[in-house]
Order: structure tokens, then sequence, then C-alpha cells
């Protein structure tokens, strides 16, 4: 169905269309006109019959979406991204190691395992390793004077976080840090990061941790990994399925709290009243508000197992059905005022975490946790922090990036 607001050919999984304009004014109008809407796309992937997608905008359907996984399963690849031609079906089949990619049962038996290791008992056994580390980071930043807050101080805790976690020992995390960092680099001109590049540095993380896996099994240790592959465990991962686990923490708590560390950092400096609440009143809503603002996860895709019907529009078995948070957290229906930074935001139903269905966050506490370290680490430390340039856009549809943030450390 043609969208009279949208110019014609416009794509959603264009990375230059979210250049200067997140969240984009093309979602709060099809919110109005067609909150379902199909989105022909020209780009095919080989194996696929594949011609377009859905743009689910709404905040109640993004819900319903990520709440039925049987009928719009995660199994086709969760990213809606813009297929070329030189994908193959190999490509997106291996992603269905990854928990992210699988539905109910198998989902199901993977989720249950992992989360043994996302308890809140161990989320807070991390938290005083965790505040000495924000704090530390937070004064080796000071002592630059000015400088890029995401390589400074946005990129180090979630990395630390996810290692402490897992019990990654100290010697390997320099190895580990640097095969994440370039996994999530994309095509950065100026870092030479090639897709093959970062294939290879995921290629080398999964084997690390397969043999961290094996090694753990042989020998156990007070940590999450033996915990996770303990051969005497009812249930429990294999080597490959903790491999493919590890890359997954990798990329979904690694990036996403970089990004939404970094814009919340950004949304305080151009809003300096709700810097001045923080520092004051440090409020807990405020970590919350910072993720609906950012929205790191700009999508996510399912794929309809069925012909069914979704906000008026009829959806076709097979057909892919993209969920838009980054409209859905900027919905006035369920959102008074959405374009306010407003870190006193009380309830504040975001879907930045996702639409509360069987893939809903894992690592949410932990993220949470950080960014309450972060920004207390920040207050106390360097309340006159100020901007020092504009931010530099990370060139993706998929996640709301920034790759550079000049600030003065004050
Ligand atoms: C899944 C966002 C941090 C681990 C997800 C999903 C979103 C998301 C949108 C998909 C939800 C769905 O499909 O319904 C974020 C944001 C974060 C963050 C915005 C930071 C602000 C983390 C951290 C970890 C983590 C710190 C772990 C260290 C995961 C995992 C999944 C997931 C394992 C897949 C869960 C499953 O398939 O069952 N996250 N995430 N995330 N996240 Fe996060």
């Amino acid at each position: 169905m043609p969208c009279p607001a949208l110019p014609e050919g416009f794509d959603f999984t264009d990375p230059d269309v979210y250049q200067s304009r997140v969240p984009l004014p093309e979602f709060a109008q099809l919110r109005q006109t067609a909150p379902v809407w199909w989105n022909a796309q020209p780009h095919g992937i080989a194996g696929f019959d594949d011609d377009g997608y859905w743009v689910v905008t709404r905040h109640q359907d993004v819900k319903e979406v990520s709440t039925r996984p049987e009928v719009f399963s995660a199994h086709l690849n969760t990213s809606i991204i813009r297929f070329n031609a030189s994908m193959t079906r190999d490509q997106i089949d291996v992603q269905k190691l990854i928990m992210l990619n699988m539905d109910p049962p198998e989902h199901t038996r993977v989720r249950q395992i992992v989360q043994r290791g996302f308890t809140p008992r161990s989320i807070r056994a991390l938290e005083e390793a965790l505040r000495e580390r924000a704090a530390r980071i937070v004064a080796a930043a000071r002592e630059s004077g000015t400088g890029d807050f995401v390589t400074d101080v946005a990129c180090e805790l979630p990395l630390q976080a996810i290692a402490e976690l897992i019990g990654i020992p100290q010697d390997d995390r320099a190895r580990i840090f640097d095969w994440s960092n370039k996994m999530v680099a994309y095509d950065d001109p100026e870092l030479a990061i090639t897709e093959e590049v970062g294939a290879n540095a995921a290629m080398e993380l999964i084997s690390y941790a397969m043999n961290l896996a094996a090694a753990r099994k042989e020998c156990p240790a007070k940590d999450i990994v033996s915990q996770l592959v303990a051969a005497e465990h009812e249930g429990n991962l294999g080597s490959d399925e903790f491999g493919f686990f590890v890359l997954l923490l990798a990329v979904a708590g690694n990036e996403t709290t970089r990004n939404a560390i970094t814009h919340g950092m950004h949304a305080f400096l151009t809003h300096p009243e709700q810097w001045e609440l923080y520092k004051r009143e440090r409020p807990a809503t405020a970590a919350e508000e910072i993720v609906r603002w950012a929205t790191p996860v700009v999508s996510f895709q399912r794929t309809a197992t069925q012909d069914t019907e979704l906000g008026g529009a009829k959806i076709k078995k097979g057909q892919r059905v993209g969920i838009f948070y980054s409209s859905a957290n900027h919905d006035p229906e369920v959102f008074d005022r959405p374009e306010r930074f407003d870190i006193t935001r009380d309830p504040n139903p975001h879907l930045g975490f996702g639409g509360g269905g069987p893939h809903f966050c894992l690592g949410k506490s932990l993220a949470v946790l950080e960014i309450n370290l972060i920004f207390n680490a920040l207050a106390d430390a360097m309340p006159d922090i100020s901007l020092a340039g504009a931010p530099r856009r990370l060139r993706s549809a998929w996640l709301n990036g920034v790759k550079e943030l000049r600030v003065h450390y004050g």
C-alpha cells in the first residue's frame, strides 16, 4: 500500500535516512496515517522470496508482535537489515545458533539455562567491582581535560561488566575487548575495519569462548561459565552453544549500553536543568528515561508464521515484520510529551529493552546498573562536564549509535 505521507522509495533500512534525524519524523506520520505499513524493498536476498517488510510503529502493535512468538517468529533472523544480493542462506542460517533468533521450545530451553547467570543475586555481586571500575574510568578521563566521551568513558564499563559476569580472566580481557570492538565497528573508513575483519573477530571470540567452556567443564571454577556448562547440570550448554552465547553478549550487551550512556550524556549536556536535577537528587527513574530517549536498538524483525491481522493490516505468512522501538518510544498515546527528556518520568513503559515477549532483554538489570553507576561517578567527580562539539553518528539503520562525542571534562 503506498503511503501518501512518505516520499517514493523511502526505506527504513537505509542507514542514510537516520543520519541527522532520530527519531525519524516519518514514524510520527505513519503512526497517524498507516501504523502498520508495507515498505516495498527492491533489494532481494538469495533463496528468499522477499520484496519488502512491514513497518510497525505504534507502541501497542510493537508489544503485540513481541509477545506472540507463535505468529511472529524470530527464526528467520531478528535484525531487519538492508539485505544485499551477496548475502546467502548460509549466512542467515548460522544466525539461528544465537538465541535471539530462536523460537520456543528451543529458545525456552536455552533461556532457562542462561538465566541462571543473570539472577538479581549475580548482578548484585558485580556492583562493588563495577562501582570501583566506573570511578576509575571517570578519574582517568578527567586527567585528559578534553576528549572523546565514547572512547574515554562509555566504552569500557559495558565490556568490563560482561567480562566480570562471565568470569573472563584479567589477562584475556584486552583481546576480548579488541574482538568485540572490531565486531561492532562496521565499515569505519577511519579504522579500516571491514566486514571481513569483523567476521574474523567474531570467529576468534567464539573459538576463545568454546575453549574456555571446555576448560571449565574439565576443571570447574566459581564462575558463570562453569555454572552454565557444568556437565552434572540437568540442562547445560554445549561448548559451541556457549561460544555463540558469548558472541551474543558481546554484541547485545556492549554497544547498546555504550550508546545509552553516550546519548544519556549528550541529553544531559543539552538539557542542563536535567543534569542539575540529576546531580542534586539522583532519581531512580533516570536510567529508564535515558534508555527511552536513546532507544539504542532502533528495531528488530519477526516473520509471520501464518496469515494474520495487525493494526488493520493484513499480513501474509512468510512476510517480514519490522518492530520499531524508536517509534513506539515516542508514541503520544502512551507517553505524555514524548519529545521531552524528563528523568523523573514515571511510569515509563518504554520498549527500549524489547516489547515484553520471550526475548525481552536478558541484561536489562545489568544495563540499568551500569548506567546508574557511570552517571553517579560523573556527577560526583565532574559536575561541570560540558560539550566540545556535535556528536558524530554511527552509520546504521539498526543501532542508534554515536561514534564520537567531544567533551570538556570539568
Ligand atoms: C535482547 C536492548 C543491554 C543481553 C535485547 C532486545 C533488546 C535489547 C531490544 C530484544 C528484545 C526482544 O526481541 O523482545 C538492550 C539495550 C541495552 C541492552 C537497549 C542497554 C541499554 C544488554 C546487556 C546484556 C544484554 C548489558 C548482557 C550483558 C541481551 C540478550 C538478549 C537481549 C542475551 C537476547 C535475549 C533472548 O533472545 O532471549 N536487548 N539490551 N543486553 N539482550 Fe539486551
